[in-house]
């Protein structure tokens, strides 16, 4: 047995956030990944950071757009503490090195997303801002941290509601049993259980499926974002075009050039993501192709370099003026419910980031919302742990025999997924869905606990995908009526 005091599952913002802050104040904390540490989402993130810096800007207007776009499903005391903690974390964090762009007087530039009412978010390298915040967190960890890579979490260890650590494999296929005091699930959301998405590889609903059988409450599954843009080629998703594009005066057409959000939403192709992301879907269900008008963006390649990289990796031409888009998945504003400072239903076991579910979300996220989440309360959860001394009880893990049963392949998990469970949902269709999950659970009745010694890691993988996808189409079932990311026919 491996013995930590503080055990990071993920290596994002938020992760990369709780342990900066821990170790300024010496604390030992071990951060496990399942990939390489740059690979997750917020290294690929190219929106930036809203915060109301701005000038005429506040934290209630934040907190009011905030609220808007979530379809006031919002927990309204976290996201004001979120808006409002932000100038002043974004300020400490500008303090440690970090750079974002500034015009030549070096103040901070200020761009627009959808349904913001005001310019307020902060890029870094223009779309690279995901990468450069990963980057200077990286930057400030100290000593006191050590980075494991290559070893994904199998299984947290969990008894009578009470969290001691984690069941890993490391990269040479052994098994570690690590005991912590403070366990923290920071391993991002569900974007590869969809065949589009804009999300890392590895993320495959696994910290969700293990918080599941842990025990652990979950929340707002149902919510899930697509992004409107997703640079897409004969069907097939490249990655992601972002936002800011579109917050730079760039405008969805069909390929007769006619913009069509005109007449859908008073903030057109700024209107909140799930609203353009819908009708960007039901012009390509039609079988049209949409594209992504830019020629109004003044210096397109200097303001936006990765979207130039992926165009041109997949030949498009930035000059030409048009990319061709469709949706993919790229949020999950549901997950593992948390308290803004971390707090899971399981004693000693936290969540940050994407996979928790703090409220701040509502319906649908506001854009640049979910780095700012993943700085400030991964901030929130470290001064959380350094005021609250916490010991984990140690004890014998139970034995589980219970041997998974053959899966189906992640091919056939991400059309299932999309079909069933994507931008649009038939009430009537759900039923089929549960039958299809059904025939993968080990006992017949639910994907509970299984001999994980006996699964390969990249089963548990799609046994873990499985899992989340059942959980979603519960929640998405027991949600009767259309709100933001969540729309159903009946
Ligand atoms: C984007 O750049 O369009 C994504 C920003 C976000 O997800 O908030």
């Amino acid at each position: 047995m491996i013995e930590t005091d503080i055990l990071i599952l993920g290596s994002g913002i938020g992760a990369l956030s709780v342990a900066g802050e821990l170790c300024k104040n010496h604390r030992k904390v071990t951060v496990i990944t399942k990939g390489l540490k740059k690979a997750c989402n917020s290294s690929l993130a190219q929106g930036g950071i809203s915060v109301a810096l701005s000038e005429g800007d506040s934290a209630q207007l934040h907190y009011e757009d905030t609220m808007a776009a979530g379809c006031e499903l919002n927990d309204p005391e976290a996201v004001m503490r979120l808006v409002s903690t932000a100038p002043e974390v974004i300020r400490e964090f500008i303090d440690t090195g970090m750079v974002f762009d500034t015009d030549e007087k070096g103040n901070l530039l200020f761009g627009r997303e959808a349904a913001h009412h005001l310019n307020r978010i902060i890029h870094a390298g223009g779309d690279k801002t995901g990468l450069r915040v990963v980057e200077q967190l990286i930057r400030n960890l100290t000593t006191d941290v050590t980075v494991i890579q290559n070893e994904p979490a199998l299984e947290l260890r969990v008894k009578d509601g009470k969290c001691c650590g984690v069941i890993t494999r490391a990269h040479d296929g052994k098994i570690n049993v690590y005991k912590a005091n403070y366990t923290i699930l920071a391993t991002g959301g569900i974007g590869q259980l969809y065949p589009a998405t804009s999300n890392d590889e590895t993320i495959t609903g696994d910290g969700l499926a293990m918080a599941y059988r842990a025990g652990a409450r979950l929340k707002n599954l149902e919510f899930i974002q697509f992004h409107p843009t997703m640079l897409t080629i004969d069907g097939k998703a490249y990655g992601l075009v972002s936002e800011a594009c579109r917050g730079a005066g760039g405008v969805l057409v069909n390929r007769a050039g006619k913009k069509i959000m005109e007449g859908v939403h008073p903030l057109k192709d700024l209107a909140p993501r799930d609203v353009v992301a819908r009708e960007v879907y039901a012009h390509c269900s039609k079988g049209e192709e949409i594209f992504l008008d830019i020629t109004a963006v003044e210096n397109f390649r200097k303001k936006f370099p990765t979207v130039t990289e992926i165009c041109e990796q997949h030949g498009v031409n930035v000059d030409d003026g048009l990319i061709p888009v469709a949706p993919g998945c790229h949020f999950h504003m549901g997950g593992v419910e948390a308290t803004s400072d971390g707090l899971t239903s399981v004693e000693g076991l936290f969540a940050v980031g994407e996979v928790a579910c703090t409220g701040v979300h509502g319906a649908n996220r506001l854009a640049s919302n979910s780095l700012l989440e993943g700085i400030v309360f991964g901030k929130l959860l470290a001064d959380y742990i350094l005021t609250h001394p916490y010991k984990s009880v140690n004890f014998e893990d139970e034995p589980v025999t219970t041997q998974i049963k053959a899966l189906p392949e992640k091919d056939e998990i991400k059309q299932k997924m999309m079909e069933f469970l994507g931008i649009v949902r038939h009430e009537s269709k759900m039923s089929e869905i549960f039958k299809w999950f059904e025939q993968f659970m080990p006992d017949g009745r639910d994907f509970c606990k299984i001999d994980i010694t006996k699964t390969t890691t990249e089963e548990l993988e799609r046994y873990n995908m499985l899992t989340a996808g059942y959980l979603i189409a519960k929640a998405a079932a027991d949600r009767k009526e259309s709100i933001g990311a969540h729309y159903i026919v009946k």
